[in-house]
C-alpha cells in the first residue's frame, strides 16, 4: 500500500453527515421500501476520505462507488477497503461519463468539496460535472411501479447532497435555476467537524487547487476563482476559521417521466457563467463608488508599477500578483487598441478628433501602447475585469 497517502477529510468528517443522510435520503427511503440497506451512493471526487466505509459500515448502503480521476489514490482506496459493497472508478468526469449501467442509478450522489473545487475551473467543467451528477441520480417515477419492479425508485428522487465552504448566494441560484433540471433544492447549514487540519503541501493528492487544471481567463473572473480556492485551503489550514458550511440537497424529481429532455450542455454553460459573474459583480465588486473617488485624486498620469499599487488594495495585490496584472494590462490595452482601430474606420474625422480627446481607448494608444496608466484607463481596466 503506497505509505505517502493515507486517509483525509476536506471539510468535515463522514460522522457530521450522519444525520442529513438519515433524514434526507434514508427516512425517506425506508418509509416506502422494506429495507433501507437497498440504498446506492456515488461519492464523486472521493479523494482518500473514509465516506464510502462510513455509508456501508455504519448506514448499511448496498453499494457505494467512489470515483475520483486520480488512479494512485484509488488504488490505495482499493487496498484499504476490502468490502464488497465498495466499488472504485477512476474517471475525468470533465471529459468521461460513468458507465450507462449507473444512468439513473443511484439514491444519492455525495459531495464534499468537489463542486467547490470545480468552480474553480471554466463554466465547461462545471457544466460538465453537473450534468454527470444529473443523469447518476435516480429519477422519481411519477406512475406507481408494482412491487416486483426491477428499477426500486419507490417514488423517491435521488439526492444530491452536496457539502460546500461557498456562499449560498453562489451555489444556491447555480443548482436551483440549472435549465432542465428537475430537481427541487432545499438548503441548511452545519458545523463542521474536523480533528485534524491538513497542511497545503503536505497533502498534494487533496490540494483541489492543484487538481482542476484551473483556466485562469480575465473574463471567468479567473484569478479570484483561483483565490477562492485559496480560500478553501486557507480555512482547513486555520483552526480560527470554523465557518459553518453550506449543505444543499437537490432531490431529482420527474414532472412527466414519458417526456425527459437531455439537459442542454450550453444552456447549463451559460447558466453556470453567468451565475459565477453574478455573484462576482454583486459580492465582490471591483469599482466601488468609494474607489472611484479615490482614484479621480491619487491619478495624474502613472507608471504600471504606480497605477498597480494604486488601483488594487494589498489583499486583491497578494492574489493577483505584479506579473499577472502585466497580462491583463497588456490584453487590454491591445483590445482597446483593436476597438479604436475599428472606431476609426467606421468614423468620420470629426469623430475622430472628439473621441481621441475623450476615450480612454484612444488615452491608451497615445499612451507609449500603453506603458502608462492614466485615470480613465484605470476605471475601464477595472471594469473590463471585473
Ligand atoms: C476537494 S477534494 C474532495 C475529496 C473528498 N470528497 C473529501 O471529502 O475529502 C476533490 C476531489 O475531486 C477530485 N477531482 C477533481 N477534479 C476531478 C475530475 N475532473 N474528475 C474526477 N475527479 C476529480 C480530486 O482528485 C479530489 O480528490
Amino acid at each position: 500500500m503506497s505509505t505517502s497517502i493515507s486517509p483525509f477529510e476536506w471539510l468535515t468528517s463522514p460522522e457530521s453527515l450522519g444525520g442529513l443522510i438519515q433524514d434526507h435520503v434514508l427516512s425517506l427511503k425506508s418509509s416506502s421500501s422494506s429495507s433501507s440497506s437497498s440504498c446506492t451512493a456515488l461519492h464523486i471526487g472521493c479523494g482518500s476520505s473514509t465516506v464510502g466505509e462510513y455509508l456501508v459500515q455504519q448506514l448499511n448502503f448496498s453499494k457505494v462507488v467512489n470515483a475520483d480521476r486520480d488512479r494512485e489514490i484509488l488504488e490505495y482506496m482499493q487496498q484499504r477497503c476490502n468490502d464488497k459493497r465498495m466499488e472504485f472508478y477512476c474517471y475525468d468526469y470533465y471529459k468521461e461519463k460513468l458507465p450507462n449501467q449507473y444512468t439513473e442509478y443511484f439514491d444519492l450522489v455525495i459531495d464534499k468539496g468537489t463542486l467547490d473545487c470545480t468552480l474553480c475551473s471554466d463554466s465547461t467543467a462545471v457544466a460538465s460535472f453537473l450534468i454527470e451528477v444529473y443523469r447518476s441520480l435516480k429519477k422519481l417515477a411519477i406512475e406507481s411501479k408494482s412491487s416486483d419492479d426491477d428499477n426500486d425508485n419507490n417514488g423517491v428522487g435521488g439526492v444530491y447532497l452536496v457539502i460546500s465552504y461557498h456562499e449560498l448566494d453562489l451555489m444556491l441560484p447555480m443548482l436551483r435555476d440549472m435549465p432542465g433540471a428537475e430537481w427541487t433544492v432545499d438548503y441548511t447549514t452545519m458545523e463542521r467537524q474536523i480533528e485534524t487540519l491538513p497542511s497545503k503541501h503536505n497533502n498534494n493528492n487533496n490540494n483541489g487547487s492543484n487538481n482542476n487544471g484551473s483556466n485562469t481567463n480575465t473574463n471567468d473572473n479567473g484569478k479570484e476563482k483561483e483565490d477562492r480556492n485559496d480560500n478553501i485551503i486557507q480555512s482547513q489550514q486555520s483552526s480560527t476559521t470554523r465557518k459553518p458550511l453550506n449543505v444543499l440537497i437537490a432531490r431529482r424529481c420527474c414532472h412527466n417521466s414519458n417526456i425527459e429532455k437531455e439537459l442542454d450542455f450550453n444552456a447549463i454553460c451559460q447558466h453556470v457563467e453567468t451565475v459565477n459573474n453574478r455573484w462576482f459583480q454583486e459580492e465582490q465588486p471591483l469599482l466601488t463608488d468609494k474607489r472611484i473617488q479615490e482614484l479621480k485624486y491619487s491619478f495624474s498620469i502613472l507608471s504600471l508599477e504606480e497605477g498597480y499599487d494604486v488601483i488594487f488594495t494589498a489583499a486583491e495585490r497578494e492574489s493577483l500578483t505584479y506579473e499577472h496584472f502585466l497580462e491583463d494590462w497588456s490584453a487590454f490595452t491591445i483590445q482597446n487598441e483593436t476597438d479604436t482601430d475599428t472606431d476609426t474606420n467606421t468614423s468620420s474625422n470629426s469623430d475622430i478628433t472628439d473621441k481621441t480627446n475623450s476615450n480612454t481607448s484612444s488615452s491608451s494608444s497615445n499612451n507609449s501602447s500603453g506603458m502608462h496608466m492614466t485615470y480613465e484607463m484605470a476605471l475601464n481596466f477595472l471594469r473590463e475585469n471585473q
